[in-house]
């Protein structure tokens, strides 16, 4: 006789940068399929349409870990769990996997489109010609500033930075690797909000940035660009 199996499983989905014309036709139907859908208010807004007959399961930064127990004690129970990560669920949105990882047997993933995608589409670069760096996490944001110094004064790649909202933004970033030695006339591009209908798009050099008073969005990436490809 064989037992019922008790493994539990999820799905997670990255939804793209914000324009649900990004979200894959697989995250659409595993949406559109599930029983429940938990994420990011933010990341819910974006494929709500796709959303037939599961329960919303909305996550705030405070009561995350409780919503994704709540989910989980559903899928013991039979049921089917989306789980949402904004734009690409293999960049930056490691502690989101790991919490799903930690409370099931199995995670499928479905990938999605990155903001880093669209910012390098924006710019026509290619990612062998990218290094990337994130700061958007609990740990290691020394290291991780440590190596942006490190590759811009090597100057052989692109570097595509996400900030850390809102403790350290571009103009503080711009500021830091000057301190640290990096040429200020270097040139970069900050974009906010890619793909959403208030896109914008910054151009100067790295001094230029530094100068910035304005506040930049929690949706924003920035590009030092490498010096030969001026
Ligand atoms: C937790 S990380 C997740 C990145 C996501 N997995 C991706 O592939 O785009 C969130 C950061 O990604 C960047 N980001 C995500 N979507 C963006 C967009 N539409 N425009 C600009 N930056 C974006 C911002 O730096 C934001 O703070």
């Amino acid at each position: 006789m064989t037992s019922p199996d008790r493994r539990t499983r999820a799905t997670i989905v990255g939804v793209g940068p914000g324009d649900n014309g990004f979200v894959s036709l697989k995250a659409k139907q595993a949406i559109e399929n599930a029983d429940l859908v938990a994420g990011f208010e933010t990341v819910l807004n974006v494929i709500r349409p796709f959303v037939t007959n599961a329960e919303i399961c909305s996550m705030a930064y405070r009561n995350q870990e409780d919503v994704l127990d709540y989910a989980v004690d559903k899928v013991r129970e039979g049921k089917s769990l989306v789980v949402c990560a904004w734009g690409d669920l293999n960049v930056s949105a490691k502690e989101l996997l790991d919490r799903v990882r930690r409370r099931v047997d199995y995670v499928d993933l479905i990938p999605g489109i990155s903001s880093v995608q669209i910012a390098m589409s924006r710019l026509g670069i290619s990612l062998e010609d990218v290094v990337f760096i994130t700061l958007h996490k609990r740990d290691g944001v020394e290291s991780a500033l440590e190596e942006l110094v490190y590759y811009l004064k090597d100057g052989r790649r692109n570097i595509i930075l996400l900030p850390s909202p809102y403790d350290l933004m571009p103009a503080d970033i711009a500021a830091g690797v000057i301190e640290k030695g990096v040429p200020a006339d270097r040139e970069m591009t900050v974009f906010q909000r890619l793909t959403h209908e208030d896109e914008q798009s910054w151009n100067g050099c790295i001094s230029e940035c530094a100068a910035i008073t304005t506040e930049f969005s929690d949706l924003s990436i920035m590009i030092f660009h490498r010096p030969d490809s001026e």
